[in-house]
């Protein structure tokens, strides 16, 4: 069978269903493949490397297996031929009409959008590529349009606070949204109705913040259901407590098959510093937050820049070219066990028969539900204070209770057989590693390394001191003065080193 790649047809659209690589894997499944002249120049591929990859330039409309990013325009439809199969993005729940000429022209219509939420089917679940590569672009294009650094620093000309993102649903696109704004080095907050991403968000670096006293369910689809009138009454009032200390908003709130949840008033975007930005990704399909303009930037009274992209995974794409290409790929090596070029479509298998909307004159949509499980874990505890907290590292709770009992026991049994003199050192010295611990361990990482500036000093102290004692008649005195040189020495060189490489990044680079 041949596979067409299709050159979109659709303003704007940049990415193409099929890169140089994946065609390669195409071929190795035993197809032969044509690609539309000028199929890939948008996302960086040109026709000589899809030609080196093994495919033919050619009319891709005329193939067995027709792929797109987006539906075939009307000129495009009107050459497919009868029993073809296309593939791409359909939105099938929003696109009855299309649906319905596909069906009378015996076009068999497989929608990548349609990908159930399984494991099985990940490989295929093109929502989740795009939303992925859209979550990260939604951060690039809030840092574009914000004035100011993410990242704290502190610097010869002063200091400057990270800022603080906000991101509201934390599926696909926010999770990916709170790695991208967390390695900026902002600081990331992060909310959702379902509970079970709490984990997922701590493991990205950001803050949950749980709804307070809200009730929250455990998704059995993957996929969030409406909250309740009583769960929104009590969001909409913690967004309007966290709004005004928000530097950027990122809304990805998204119920399927219903219109985007509004979770931020215009009243809320009214309190947001001038100059803060809001991306809502959930423009196309209403927005989550009012006076977002589905494909505009507008900037409110206030100075807010709304942004409403609705081709955030566009914008990047090359990216978008080569996971969607993957994800085709990997349904066309399901529809091709044994790699003999012949696609079988088997009606039976849950993946084929979500994505098969049209099929010999018939409409297939909306599929049979397919429920999920996701991990239940325990519901969190009331909403944490507003601004972000460092969360200490995780340690299992044995060890928690363990560790500070032997360390109390140990040094009980050297304060006990220690002369007095000694004892008071070790009283002071102990008071100052808990001190100096709980000091250190809520700084924020970005100021770690002033810090250490601060430290070698403090080690410069203990050089001193330690030399002085080096000449004690006591063996194991002058020991332990030789251990604090060096474990201080090291301090004090790394310290000068690390602050030396932070200064030379204000330096320019001589011509
Ligand atoms: P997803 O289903 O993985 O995540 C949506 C999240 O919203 C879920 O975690 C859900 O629990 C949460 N949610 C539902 N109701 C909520 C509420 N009332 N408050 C807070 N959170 C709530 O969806 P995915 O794939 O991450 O997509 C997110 C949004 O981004 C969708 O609206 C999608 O259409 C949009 N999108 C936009 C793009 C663009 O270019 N603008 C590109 C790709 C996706």
């Amino acid at each position: 069978m041949i596979v067409g790649v299709l050159r979109e047809a659709q303003n704007g659209e940049q990415r193409v269903a099929a890169t140089p690589s994946s065609v390669t894997k195409l071929l190795a499944l035993g197809y032969d493949v044509v690609v539309d002249a000028g199929a890939g120049d948008r996302a960086a591929h040109r026709d000589e490397t899809y030609r080196d990859a093994g495919a033919v330039i050619g009319d891709a409309c005329a193939a067995d297996i027709v792929l797109g990013v987006n539906p075939p325009s009307p000129e495009q439809r009107a050459r497919l031929r009868p029993g073809v199969t296309v593939v791409g993005i359909f939105s099938p729940a929003a696109n009855a009409a299309l649906l319905q000429e596909m069906s009378t022209r015996r076009v068999t219509v497989l929608a990548m959008d349609a990908v159930p939420r399984i494991s099985r089917a990940q490989s295929l679940d093109v929502l989740s590529s795009m939303a992925n590569i859209a979550g990260y672009r939604a951060v690039i294009e809030a840092a574009h349009a914000f004035g100011r650094f993410f990242t704290g620093q502190v610097t010869a000309a002063g200091k400057v606070p990270p800022a603080t993102v906000l991101i509201a649903g934390a599926g696909v696109a926010g999770l990916s949204a709170i790695a991208a704004a967390g390695s900026l080095g902002a600081i990331v907050l992060a909310t959702d109705p379902r509970p079970e991403v709490a984990d997922q968000v701590r493991s990205l670096g950001g803050e949950y913040l749980a709804v307070p006293d809200a009730d929250v369910a455990v998704s059995t689809t993957g996929y969030a259901s409406e909250v309740s009138e009583d769960y929104a009454a009590r969001a909409a009032r913690m967004y309007a407590a966290q709004l005004p200390s928000t530097d950027v908003l990122i809304t990805t709130a998204l119920v399927p098959g219903r219109p985007a949840p509004r979770l931020v008033t215009a009243d809320m975007v009214a309190t947001m510093p001038a100059g803060s930005v809001v991306v809502d990704m959930a423009a196309a399909s209403g927005g989550n937050v009012e006076g977002t303009v589905a494909g505009e930037a507008v900037v409110t009274r206030n100075g807010v820049t709304i942004l409403g992209y609705t081709d955030l995974a566009g914008r990047l794409p090359a990216q978008a070219s080569q996971l969607y290409g993957t994800n085709v790929v990997n349904l066309l090596a399901l529809l091709t066990p044994v790699a003999d070029g012949q696609m079988t479509l088997d009606l039976e298998d849950q993946v084929q028969r979500s994505i098969t909307v049209v099929h010999n004159g018939s409409i297939l949509w909306p599929p049979p539900p397919v429920h999920v499980t996701a991990t239940p874990l325990s519901a969190e505890p009331a909403a944490p204070a507003p601004r972000a907290r460092l969360e200490p590292k995780r340690t299992s709770s044995a060890a928690r209770v363990a560790v500070p009992i032997l360390v109390a026991v140990l040094l009980f049994l050297i304060t006990a057989a220690a002369p007095p003199v000694l004892r008071t050192h070790l009283t002071v010295f102990t008071l100052a590693v808990v001190i100096g611990f709980y000091v250190i361990g809520s700084v924020h990482h970005a100021l770690h390394t002033p810090l250490m500036s601060v430290t070698n000093a403090i080690s410069g102290i203990i050089v001193v001191g330690a030399i002085l004692q080096m000449t004690s008649s006591n063996v194991l005195v002058t020991a332990l003065a030789g251990v604090a040189v060096l474990v201080a020495a090291i301090n004090v060189v790394g310290g000068f080193a690390v602050t030396r490489r932070m200064l030379g990044m204000f330096h320019r680079e001589s011509a």
